[in-house]
């Protein structure tokens, strides 16, 4: 499917003044960036600017400092990286707005690359105010959108700046746009989703998108724990979302129907790894829950070893087991196209003796194989947020066909809804 905005390579640019909305929302501690990944993303558009010898004036937010000044919420740190990767100087501007941004955009030259400080310093910024984003529009003649991140909000810098000045989409909000668009309405399949993360609440509306869309849907992390509740099955001191078991019920019943209308397959775990702490030290052990079908085959309980198929009151699915880790990975080799959202386990506690972490190895086993290490290696498309965390601390960002830049804004994409900030462009 083709793009169904104006971009960059189709409006005349050479010389203009150019207002880029990007996503530098960067993790950051005590100052330093922790992860520049949607930094080096801004780039390709960037450079196509360059090469138009345009003024480009860069914006955007960073956290949510609700309406007034920060000092840890500055951009000033993302400025000096970008310099570093694009090797050249960025100017900064302490204002988005007012004099010293004006002054500080006429006087570039072309080619030259300014940003602004924070959007969200102002209150006005999230109200989607038509005065601020018209201060705004007065800094440049063209506004390009490439915060794909962000266009799921209706702002400022997102939507009431088009009605101020031609608006246009970046190179890397049209990849986003087209990759995500093409899996979820056009995909080479079998289509797969993973679906992980904390929470189901976060995750409804795409959850049941792909019920209904793909060929395959497996839910791990904490979020599947809700699930197991839901079908019965005891998951101890586990994390559940107690007033989502209901919708966990209707999905599964939901995905019960397609089933038996299609091959479909809805998969939750079959067995987790379980631990009293969630802590790099805890003891840990494998917990089978449906031990019980092989058992009673083999005369249960005499050959299952005691408690290896229930989780004790005291103890929490931290993540996904080998079992089913195991029939992920080799579903993965089978499928054309995948879609991952959200990790298995609880990836984030590091090792005390080796490269993964002790609730990180079900996730480690999903990307061994959408790496293609057991042969196949299917179309791979990963949201935002938490999984891209996990694959960037292991530098294997650029191994995967698409890796979004966008959280919310991926997921509600995938969810099927219009984005404010993608409408509001010009018509291709
Ligand atoms: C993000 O990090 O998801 C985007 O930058 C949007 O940030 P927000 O959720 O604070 O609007």
């Amino acid at each position: 499917m083709s793009f169904y905005k104006r971009t960059i390579e189709d409006i005349d640019l050479q010389d203009k003044r150019v207002l880029v909305r990007v996503d530098y929302n960067v993790p950051l501690e005590n100052g330093k960036i922790t992860d520049d990944y949607r930094i080096k993303k801004s780039i390709d558009t960037i450079k196509f600017l360059i090469e138009k010898n345009c003024k480009i004036i860069l914006c955007s937010h960073l956290g949510r400092p609700e309406g007034r000044p920060h000092s840890e919420m500055s951009l000033k740190p993302v400025a000096s990286r970008l310099g570093e990767l694009l090797g050249i100087d960025i100017q900064f501007s302490n204002d988005c707005i007012g004099d010293e941004a004006k002054t500080k955009s006429n006087n570039l030259e072309n080619g030259q690359v300014l940003l602004l400080e924070n959007l969200r310093f102002y209150d006005q910024e999230e109200k989607n105010d038509d005065q601020f984003a018209k201060d705004l529009s007065e800094l440049a003649d063209i506004f390009v959108q490439d915060a794909f991140g962000v266009v799921h909000r209706a702002h400022a810098s997102t939507e009431a700046i088009t009605n101020h000045l031609p608006s246009v989409a970046g190179l890397l909000l049209e990849r986003e746009v087209t990759v995500i668009n093409q899996v979820m309405e056009n995909p080479s399949r079998p289509l797969m989703a993973i679906i992980g993360g904390a929470k189901i609440s976060d995750k409804i509306d795409i959850l049941n998108r792909f019920v209904e869309i793909a060929d395959v849907v497996i839910v791990g992390g904490a979020m599947a724990n809700t699930f197991l509740m839901a079908k019965g099955i005891n998951v101890g001191n586990s994390l559940v979302e107690d007033e989502e078991i209901a919708t966990a019920k209707e999905i599964i019943e939901k995905a019960n129907i397609r089933n038996k209308e299609s091959n479909f397959i809805f998969y939750l775990p079959q067995d987790g790894v379980v631990a009293k702490k969630i802590d790099k030290k805890t003891s840990t052990r494998i917990v089978d829950w449906d031990a019980h079908i092989v058992a009673d085959i083999e005369n249960y309980p005499k050959k299952v070893p005691k408690n290896t198929s229930i989780v004790e009151k005291d103890e929490m699915i931290l993540d996904i087991g080998p079992f089913s880790g195991a029939f992920i990975s080799g579903t993965i080799q089978l499928v054309n196209t995948v879609v991952w959202n959200g990790a298995m386990g609880v990836t984030e506690v590091p090792s005390i003796n080796g490269p993964v972490g002790p609730f990180a190895h079900g996730t480690e086993q999903v990307v061994n194989s959408l790496l293609g290490e057991y042969g196949h290696k299917p179309f791979t498309v990963i949201g935002g947020g938490d999984t891209v965390g996990f694959i960037e601390q292991k530098g294997l960002v650029d191994n995967f066909d698409h890796v979004s830049t966008g959280g919310g804004a991926s997921m509600e994409l995938m969810s099927g809804k219009k984005l404010p900030g993608v409408e509001a462009l010009l018509d291709s």
